[in-house]
């Protein structure tokens, strides 16, 4: 009823509803009148009394029909009222600022947001209000608005209130006439970017940062699928080493960068481990590189990845590789008295059997068949002695690669022993052999597990010579021994060499495998022979260390992983010299 009298408040509404009520009234008196019979003096017509009710009713409808209506009505105002508050509040709440703008660009509207942003005044021009400026901005999105009559959208730029430099976003919308349908006005809102911009630039610059970083890092990084291996970014220190651009190498797969053979077998150690020693990579030039690998999971982009780290280690692996001939080459000079004796039996043979064909021949005494025949089988077997011993050295001698393959060590063990026999048998050393049979396969190379297995017998011959004196052969080899043993436990392999020399003092037991190190008298000792042999049996994932023997002594210990067929091996190393050798 409230909102029926707001209406009400309208004189001509207010004015007709009081007319019709009075009317209603009045006729609801002559009707009554007129049915009571109260003028007996004239009567009334049927017909009047018909009409005079008809009037009454028609008014008292009207009345109630102009009630009714008014309460419709004044619902509906307070609807629109409400709709109209509504949006007054949106206009003023909305967390951005909204102004309405002529054709002429000046101001008509304005929340009070951009009240507070701008100080602006109705009828200013936007440009002023906005930026300071005389004139209208190039583009400016009211007036394509105006042009078009559709929103448009621009970043602008301008200064805050204080000076400092702002960033918004605009965005237009026509506001057309209701009557005409023609556009009036438009709406330009600007919401604040300048914070989010900071944010933007902070975000660009660190990203440009760590990319620089991951660019100018020397070592070749890949981010590789952890399914698939597939090469999603790298940075341009590949192109350095491996030769291939970055858009060349991207979409390829990290595994096809080791040579094929090795391919399944990294495959499977790049999900297993972290790092990865010594792995064989092809350059675009198809030139083989060692590299050893770091491997650590991340995400990238939404997936999951690898971060691949490789640094080239084949100028290193060839410098040591070097050394390792060079050393060879001084095992092979400590080897060549032992090896001059060994020949030197078979040539005796051998001139025995020429001097007495001389002798027979010259003497004219004829020669039994028989005797002739055994004589040229001793020739022969000495001779394929000798030959065995130089092929042996020649071997030997040879520069072994880099790279390992499957190995029984038994037969490298007597090898070594063998161009080395001579030698321990002219100094009464006596080996005590206690090899045991079937075990399983390493992976090394023979020619280089057989020159740390001479260096540990020279260095067990001169730490017996060291404690015993040399004595002439034939003397008593109680004490003189070097005991050679291999056994496996099914995960290692392990080979010792023990002798009941000197041992070794406690406080050196940290310093026998450093480069130089030697207790020998100079020309003697190089002191590389140990250091040599400990980066050899690394190079495997195999360990070298040293223990006290049992009789004063010392043992030498190399611990080999089983090798299974693809199986990656166990990280290997050395382990620390057990105290107290
Ligand atoms: N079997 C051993 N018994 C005692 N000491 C040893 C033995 N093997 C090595 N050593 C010690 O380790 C040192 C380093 O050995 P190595 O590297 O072979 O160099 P070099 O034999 O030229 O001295 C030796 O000088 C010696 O002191
Ligand atoms: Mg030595």
């Amino acid at each position: 009823m409230l909102k029926f009298f707001s209406y009400m408040r309208t004189r001509t509404a207010f004015g007709l509803l009081f007319f019709l009520i009075a009317g209603t009234a009045l006729l609801v008196c002559i009707t009554f009148w007129a049915w009571s019979g109260m003028d007996t003096d004239r009567q009334i017509s049927p017909l009047v009394k018909a009409v005079l009710l008809l009037a009454m009713f028609t008014f008292a409808g009207a009345a109630m029909l102009i009630l009714f209506m008014g309460e419709q009505i004044a619902r509906k105002q307070a609807a629109l009222n409400k709709q109209k508050q509504k949006y007054r509040n949106l206009f003023e709440l909305v967390p951005c600022e909204i102004a309405i703008l002529d054709k002429d660009f000046r101001l008509i509207h304005f929340n009070h947001r951009f009240a507070e942003k701008f100080n602006p005044k109705i009828g200013e021009y936007c440009f002023r209000a906005y930026k300071g400026r005389e004139q209208k901005c190039e583009p400016c999105p009211v007036e394509k608005t105006f042009e078009d009559g559709l929103p448009h959208f621009s970043e602008e730029t301008g200064y805050a209130k204080d000076g400092t430099t702002a960033h918004w976003l605009v965005v237009t919308s026509p506001q057309k006439d209701d009557d005409t349908g023609e556009i009036a006005a438009a709406l330009e809102m600007t919401l604040d970017l300048t914070d989010l911009k900071l944010l933007e630039d902070k975000l660009k610059k660190s990203e440009k940062k760590y990319k620089d970083i991951f660019n100018n890092i020397a070592n070749p990084i890949f981010v590789i699928d952890r399914e698939d291996f597939t090469i999603l970014d790298c940075n341009k220190s590949v192109q350095g080493v491996y030769g291939y651009s970055q858009s060349e190498i991207c979409g390829t797969r990290f595994i096809d960068l080791f040579v094929a053979d090795d391919r399944k077998y990294f495959g499977q150690l790049i999900k297993m481990r972290n790092e990865i020693h010594r792995a064989r990579h092809l350059r675009k030039s198809e030139k083989t590189l060692f590299v050893n690998i770091r491997i650590s999971p991340s995400e990238y982009e939404g997936k999951f990845v690898y971060l691949v780290t490789t640094s080239d280690i084949t100028q290193r692996l060839e410098a040591e590789q070097q050394l390792i001939q060079a050393s060879k080459m001084a095992t092979l000079g400590e080897m060549a008295t032992g090896v001059a004796h060994e020949l030197n039996q078979p040539l005796s043979v051998i001139k025995t059997a020429s001097s007495y064909l001389m002798k027979k021949i010259k003497s004219n005494t004829p020669i039994k068949n028989e005797n002739l025949c055994t004589m040229a089988e001793e020739i022969d077997t000495h001779i394929n002695r000798a030959t065995r011993i130089i092929r042996h050295m020649r071997e030997f001698g040879r520069k072994s690669g880099i790279t390992s393959e499957k190995v029984s060590v038994n037969p490298v063990v007597e090898k070594a022993f063998d161009i080395f026999a001579q030698q321990l048998k002219l100094r009464g050393i006596d080996v005590v052999w206690e090899l045991s049979p079937h075990l399983p396969s390493v992976r090394a190379d023979e020619s280089k597990l057989e020159q740390v297995i001479v260096n540990l017998l020279v260095n067990a011959r001169d730490a017996i010579e060291d404690r015993w004196g040399r004595r002439s052969p034939g003397m008593d080899t109680r004490e003189k021994k070097i005991f050679l043993r291999s056994h496996s436990d099914g995960r290692f392999v392990i080979i010792e060499v023990e002798d009941t020399g000197s041992g070794v003092a406690p406080d050196l037991v940290d310093k026998i495998f450093e480069p130089f190190f030697t207790t020998k008298n100079a020309g003697k000792g190089t002191g590389l022979g140990l250091s040599i042999s400990y980066s050899i049996i690394r190079e495997w994932g195999a360990a070298i260390y040293a223990e006290p023997g049992r009789s004063q002594g010392a043992r030498f210990i190399i611990r080999f992983p089983v090798s299974k067929q693809d199986a990656p091996p166990p990280e290997g190393g050395m382990i620390n010299n057990a105290a107290g050798v």
